[in-house]
């Protein structure tokens, strides 16, 4: 399975934070957003990744993140000229894709939650299995501001943008698992009424072909998706809490990479050693110091 990190868009909601700065270059809490979706795909065993984002900003993301080597990750990059919608990141990584299945994680969403490794490794196999798309719900308390799947039994029956009526809580995140079909159905989907070639359309045609699963994140699962002010620091108060409480970090990618074995014990110290002045790096130190 190929993994697709959209980091793109327009960033208005976080103006003036975001006029000259990509937002997910920003830190929740201790480490870039761009973190958080890379290491949701780390730990679902996916190590090759296309990251999409601007023209002006692409370069940035090689910068911080290069080819992902020190990760034991393979990252190649590719431009959207324009966030014309959250469909084009299949189209744009078609060849990427080939002959594989997909994982598109938006690069502001942001996910925690015991069990959730667990989660994204039952996505892949059942995809790999069976096709079809997999959506992750998470329960919400005010439905009519996000896209709702009414679910029955892990299958959805209806997904709804903003409903007035809302059918279930259940809001979809940012993060999806297709089948090889997802760049062929993105290809056939037309600009909405606000311009944009919406995913929306392709999970529909999924629903439409009977293929369309949820996993649904309730109690004990947290999600941010932190494009605004108050999310965004929602999602780093929250980062620093559980982080400070149990002296674990979250959204981790060196740890994630020594953990499965992509990244050896020397491997980590090198990341560790340009951090040392921070508890971020005190912590690289630790983790390659413990026994696995
Ligand atoms: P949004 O939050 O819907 O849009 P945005 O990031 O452009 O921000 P704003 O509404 O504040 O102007 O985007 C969700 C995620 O998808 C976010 O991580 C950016 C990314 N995105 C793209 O990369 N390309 C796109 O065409 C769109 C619409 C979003």
């Amino acid at each position: 399975m190929k993994g697709i990190i959209l980091a793109g868009g327009s960033g208005t909601r976080l103006y003036p934070a975001t006029l000259a700065v990509n937002k997910h270059l920003l830190p929740i809490y201790n480490k870039p957003m761009i973190y958080y979706p890379a290491s949701i795909l780390m730990l679902a065993g996916i190590r090759d990744i296309l990251l999409i984002s601007t023209p002006r900003d692409t370069a940035m993301f090689r910068d911080v993140l290069g080819e992902g080597h020190q990760y034991g990750l393979r990252i190649s990059y590719a431009v959207q000229e324009r966030p014309d919608g959250l469909a084009s990141a299949l189209t744009i990584g078609e060849e990427f894709i080939g002959k594989e299945n997909a994982c598109l994680i938006l690069g502001d969403n942001v996910f925690f939650g015991h069990g959730l490794p667990a989660l994204l490794s039952e996505s892949v196999s059942g995809i790999e299995k069976d096709g079809g798309a997999v959506i992750f719900c998470s329960y919400v308390d005010d439905p009519e501001r996000y896209g709702i799947a009414e679910i029955n039994g892990g299958s959805v029956l209806s997904v709804a943008e903003k409903p007035k009526d809302p059918k279930s809580n259940w809001a979809i995140t940012g993060l999806y698992f297709y089948d090889n079909e997802c760049s062929r159905i993105a290809a056939g989907v037309k600009p909405s009424a606000r311009g944009e070639r919406e995913i929306t359309s392709v999970n529909e045609e999924y629903l439409r072909r009977g293929k369309l699963k949820a996993k649904l994140l309730g109690r004990g699962f947290a999600w941010f998706d932190a494009g605004t002010h108050d999310s965004f620091l929602e999602a780093g108060e929250f980062a620093a809490t559980i982080e400070k409480r149990t002296g674990l970090m979250l959204g981790c990618m060196e740890e994630i990479a020594y953990r499965k074995g992509w990244i050896d014990r020397e491997g980590l110290l090198k990341l560790a050693a340009p951090l040392e002045k921070t508890g971020y790096g005190r912590y690289l130190t630790r983790v390659a110091h413990e026994d696995r």
